[in-house]
């Protein structure tokens, strides 16, 4: 046991006690952060006066020997200390001797730790970033290369009105374009600097919270210490764009699954991205989306753990925070995976485009055109949806789509129908007479691509 607070005790902690209260098996992860918030305020401790030259020098030479040691595995972070505060400051004091007893001066863990979790935070929303961008550029090079390839969309899982694989993959460019935005949001509004805030009432030493704030680029310091020391609002708002995040990722593996399915067969997932099964020797399995599919449930119950953790808990700090890291750590990590895998996945994925073509052209799709037509001639809409719906009816007897049916056929229904119902219900005509914006026509579609570019280019 080795813990930074035994002045006041006249007794050993109980080893169970110990181990309960320490943190340092999840929060060594965060080292890195420990030491450059410790070098910063070291800089403006020096700077105001409260440290020499000489101690600022030597305690930044001995916490950057710990940084590349820890980094080089040279020093191992052991468990023996409470937590990872203890250990930098433990190994500082033993390598430098008494300069390393100063680095603590003005300030406490509670400010120590919320600064350390928001400056691993702050990376890690960076990099999350980065993994969205790359998401985004997969799908917008599949929607620049199959604006012309046609598909059913559906409503209640039925085929409904045909589309394009650009359309369609448009919708999750907006999904994952508000995600980007929900990230670059969370950031801007986490990004002050909590140190300064002592344990919870500031200090006595004239810090320049200002100061250390620059140094570690955050658009500058809290203004309410209790506060400081005690919010994990931006942790709640990562966990619930994370969350949004994995529902989005798992609607697509959902569709990925059914697409990848023997009677859909829209997709072929990549060897590299599918799985076998120990018995079947048929079967090529989308183990991949399956399990991002299902990893959404961790996600959202980090986020409901965390809102839990907080409720209720009086200001300032309680040692209930100490909960957050766990939880922030595994949906950050299951979700940085999960986009990981869904892009490499989804870049490598095969698209069977004659076979979307044919089941949009066999799932009465065009359907509404056909009525749309009947309209365009002078008949009353719900009419023209009675006698389409008898098309469809003859259609499906004769197991044909309404594209092969004989003109005969049409006018003995109606005598409205000329040669041109086929040119206006071809999937071509239907999709690319859709040019309101945002609707799947070749036209409006490459309006938004462009938008797209556009937005990609400026990310
Ligand atoms: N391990 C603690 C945490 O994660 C660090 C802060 C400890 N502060 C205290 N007063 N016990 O919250």
């Amino acid at each position: 046991m080795a813990q930074l607070w035994g002045g006041r005790f006249t007794k050993e902690t109980d080893q169970l006690v110990y181990n309960f209260n320490a943190s340092i098996s999840f929060d060594k992860r965060f080292y890195a952060q420990d030491i450059r918030g410790s070098i910063a305020h070291v800089m403006m401790l020096a700077r105001q006066g409260i440290l020499t030259d000489i101690e600022k020098e030597k305690i930044i030479d001995g916490l950057e020997g710990i940084l590349s040691d820890v980094t080089n595995g040279k020093l191992q972070i052991s468990d023996r200390y409470e937590d990872i505060h203890s250990f930098v400051e433990a190994t500082l004091i033993d390598r430098i001797g008494d300069p390393g007893k100063k680095l603590h001066t003005g300030r406490s863990r509670n400010d120590q730790v919320a600064l350390d979790m928001k400056l691993y935070t702050r990376d890690e929303v960076h990099i999350m970033d980065n993994l969205i961008e790359e998401l985004l550029q997969a799908i917008l090079s599949i929607m620049e290369e199959n604006t012309e390839t046609y598909m059913p969309g559906f409503t209640h899982l039925q085929k409904a009105q045909p589309i394009t694989l650009a359309h369609h993959m448009g919708a999750y460019f907006e999904m994952f374009k508000r995600d980007h935005e929900r990230l670059q949001d969370i950031y801007k509004r986490m990004n002050t600097c909590p140190l300064g805030s002592g344990a919870l009432a500031g200090t006595t030493y004239p810090l320049d919270r200002e100061y250390t704030a620059s140094l570690l680029g955050f658009d500058g310091p809290t203004l309410n210490s209790m506060d400081g020391v005690s919010d994990r609002d931006y942790l709640l708002e990562l966990l619930s764009a994370l969350s949004i995040i994995m529902m989005h990722l798992s609607r697509f593996s959902e569709e990925v699954i059914i697409w990848n399915s023997n009677e859909y067969k829209f997709v072929e997932i990549d060897d590299a991205y599918s799985t076998g099964s120990s018995i079947m020797p048929q079967k090529k399995n989308p183990d991949i989306a399956e399990l991002v599919r299902g990893k959404t449930g961790r996600v959202y119950g980090a986020l409901n753990a965390l809102l839990t953790t907080m409720k209720g808990i009086p200001l300032a700090y309680n040692k209930d925070m100490q909960e957050d890291k766990e939880w922030a750590f595994d949906a950050i990590d299951t979700a940085k995976g999960c986009l990981t895998l869904f892009t490499g996945m989804l870049r490598t994925m095969q698209f069977n485009k004659e076979r979307m073509k044919d089941s949009a052209r066999h799932g009465f799709t065009n359907a509404t055109d056909a009525a749309d037509y009947l309209v365009n001639h002078g008949v009353p809409f719900r009419d023209a949806h009675g006698i389409v719906g008898q098309l469809v009816l003859l259609c499906i007897e004769k197991k044909i789509a309404l594209d092969e049916l004989p003109l005969e056929e049409y006018q003995k229904i109606s005598p409205v129908f000329e040669e041109d119902i086929y040119d206006a219900i071809s999937l071509e005509t239907c999709v690319n007479k859709r040019i309101t914006l945002g609707a799947p026509g070749k036209m409006a579609m490459e309006e938004v691509i462009a938008v797209y570019q556009k937005y990609m280019d400026e990310y």
